[in-house]
């Protein structure tokens, strides 16, 4: 796998739209400490009646960035890159978790003594959301599934969860930099419900904070990532991986890191982020097959196919889909027959070639 996160290392970051006029309701600070280290240096505004950020040391994680980041779903594959390069940099990171007390232990170790700080919380309970995020001048949502189970559906998850973080962080009135993580591909006239949400809660994100930032990454590819690991253990456990299709959807992976480095990028600057939206990809197109061949390269197995019709693939994934609200009991999430993916996957998803509209 790190050779293959190596060949897809460099993201190309393109905005794409400029949603709504970039009117910072927030005037920048004309004093910031680091300024003069562009290393570190965060341009982070602070807001009206909130006074200068405290930032102190010469960076690392012993400084003070000024930045209290609420990372919502953090517990997560790009979480623990983000995570670990805000407290790189001396951010405090309060993660928002639910479950097990485990589920942000790997997080802990990212941070200075105390600057990492799990919270359990119910995504459902509005005043537990206000508590993770009392303290914070930073909100990034990372929320998101790509299957539905029985207790979240897709919209839940993608669009509501997002506008409920933008409400209340506008009601808290010291945001100041608010992230929305969505994924590329995703339109409200897209194939798959998921990507349907996911644009939705785009736009609602952006309705509510139109100084917000949007990050639509491709597919990522990292140690820990749902692509390459899953076929990776498919092919090694029934010795061939389905084409689904024949593999000729052109994708363009992006390296989780370079997701991560997008992020602090973007909380970095001066400002001029807010509002827009980026695609973010990686330096090469890749089809389906292609990006399975390089897979068979790196766990040195001959490549062996099955290709599978498209409608032949739907009606494989079908019977969790129907079955998933009427047995009452919970199935096995999906795999490499997740229905919402196969229709994803129909279409070629790459950045576009647009700049900045506006
Ligand atoms: N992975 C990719 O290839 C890819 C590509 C493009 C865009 N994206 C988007 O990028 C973002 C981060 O992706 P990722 O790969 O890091 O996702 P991930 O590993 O699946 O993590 C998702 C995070 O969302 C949380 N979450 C999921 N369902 C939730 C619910 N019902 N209530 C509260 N929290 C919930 C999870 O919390 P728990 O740990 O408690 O479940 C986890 O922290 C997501 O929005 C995803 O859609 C991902």
């Amino acid at each position: 796998m790190q050779a293959i996160t190596r060949r897809l290392g460099h993201q190309s970051l393109r905005p794409t739209a400029s949603i709504s006029s970039i009117k910072s309701i927030y005037p920048l600070s004309d004093h910031y400490y680091g300024g003069d280290h562009p290393r570190y240096g965060s341009t982070l505004a602070s807001h009206k009646g909130m006074g200068h950020l405290v930032r102190k040391g010469t960076g690392g994680r012993s400084s003070v960035s000024g930045i209290i980041a609420t990372v919502f779903g953090a517990t997560g594959f790009l979480g623990r890159y983000l995570v670990q390069q805000l407290a790189k940099m001396g951010s405090q990171v309060l993660v928002p978790f639910r479950g097990s007390e485990d589920n942000p232990r790997h997080l802990k170790l990212m941070g200075d003594l105390g600057q990492i700080v799990p919270m359990k919380y119910d995504p459902r309970d509005e005043n537990s959301i206000k508590a993770v995020m009392a303290k914070a001048n930073v909100v990034i949502n990372l929320i998101g599934r790509e299957y539905e189970t029985r207790n979240f559906s897709f919209e839940e998850v993608n669009h509501f969860m997002a506008e409920q973080l933008a409400v209340i962080a506008k009601e808290h009135g010291g945001i100041m930099r608010f992230i929305q993580v969505s994924c590329l591909g995703s339109s409200l006239s897209s194939p798959s419900r998921f990507l349907r949400a996911k644009a939705a809660g785009e736009e609602a994100v952006l309705k509510e904070l139109p100084e917000a930032t949007v990050m639509k990454p491709a597919v990522m590819i990292g140690t820990e990532d749902r692509i390459m690991n899953r076929w990776a253990h498919f092919a090694k456990k029934y010795s061939f991986l389905p084409l689904i299709g024949g593999g000729s959807t052109k994708i363009q992976p992006v390296y989780v890191v370079d997701v991560a480095s997008a992020i602090v990028a973007a909380l970095k600057d001066d400002g001029s982020s807010m509002g827009n939206v980026y695609e973010l990809g990686g330096p090469e197109i890749y089809t389906v097959h292609e990006l399975a061949e390089l897979m068979y390269e790196t766990i040195r197995e001959w490549p062996r196919y099955v290709n599978i019709p498209l409608p032949i693939a739907k009606a494989i994934a079908m019977p969790r889909e129907v079955l998933l609200k009427k047995v009452p009991f919970p199935l096995p999430n999906p795999d490499i027959f997740n229905l919402d993916q196969i229709n994803a996957f129909a279409t070629d998803t790459v950045v576009s070639e647009n700049g900045q509209l506006e």
